[in-house]
């Protein structure tokens, strides 16, 4: 079992105004867009992985209640206030504890797995992980839908003034000593010797190598690669970038793949 992970907006201390934010930088429409694309049908086996504060599942939940919904998050408190917005919602939704690259679910026994802004709090290898894992849980004809960053949004020149404010503010936690990733259920520092840039999300939609010089340096060795080409080497049978759109931490791409 994996011990550590990055938490939602990089700190523990920043949890409480993910969701604000996220509103801010104009990211909690994209929900919408990926609950849509996941074409989610009444009765159907939903898991989020990376579920965080719950946004994506309270959507779905709302548009297909009879649908099943499962959210995983390694992180004990973003479930605990997922589970608090889904009760006073009357949405009916599982939260539970994990991690993606160990997927707590039976080969097949999945429908659609969403993933939102979450595969660049991965290491490299632990995307590949990750996507093998939810190749593996998804039922044949069963499908993947992930929208994410294109790039660290910790790394890189800032994309607007909100995002050189959330840079700010982390650097002030780094400082009092509150910005440290999470160790599971201790508060240790995750992936020790581990730069920022060390998360690098896996592609460039266009296809380029996605880093452009910061993106390649991750500890355990592996070059950040296409979130399309990681798709392939999972087992997807089909694996397309469906569309990019602009938001205040830089653009994001939606993609979907087919078991
Ligand atoms: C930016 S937040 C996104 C939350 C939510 N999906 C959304 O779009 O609002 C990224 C989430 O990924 C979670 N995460 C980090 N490492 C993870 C891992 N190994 N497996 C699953 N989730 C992970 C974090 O705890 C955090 O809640």
């Amino acid at each position: 079992m994996p011990k550590d992970f990055l938490p939602a907006m990089g700190t523990p201390a920043m949890l409480p105004f993910y969701d604000l934010f996220g509103r801010a930088a104009g990211i909690d429409t994209a929900y919408w867009q990926l609950v849509a694309q996941a074409g989610i049908a009444p009765g159907s086996r939903v898991l989020e992985i990376g579920c965080g504060s719950g946004n994506v599942l309270l959507l779905a939940a709302r548009a297909v209640p009879d649908a099943l919904f499962t959210g995983l998050d390694p992180d004990q408190d973003a479930l605990t206030l997922a589970a608090k917005k889904a009760a006073e919602l009357g949405a009916t939704i599982t939260f539970e504890q994990g991690y993606a690259q160990q997927l707590p679910a039976a080969d097949g026994s999945v429908d659609r797995v969403l993933s939102s802004l979450m595969l660049h709090h991965l290491p490299a290898e632990d995307q590949a992980a990750a996507l093998r894992e939810v190749h593996r849980v998804l039922a044949p004809g069963g499908s993947l839908h992930l929208v994410d960053l294109d790039h660290d949004p910790r790394s890189g020149t800032p994309r607007s003034p909100l995002h050189l404010a959330m840079r700010g503010v982390h650097a002030v936690l780094a400082k009092l000593g509150r910005a440290e990733p999470r160790g599971h259920g201790h508060g240790d520092r995750a992936h020790p010797g581990h730069t920022p840039t060390e998360h690098a999300p896996g592609a460039h939609p266009t296809g380029e190598q996605h880093g452009h010089g910061h993106g390649h340096g991750h500890g355990h060795g592996g070059p950040a690669r296409p979130v399309t080409d990681l798709l392939a080497e999972a087992g997807f049978a089909e694996a397309v970038l469906l569309g990019r759109r602009p938001t205040r931490l830089g653009p994001l791409s939606f993609y979907r793949a087919e078991r």
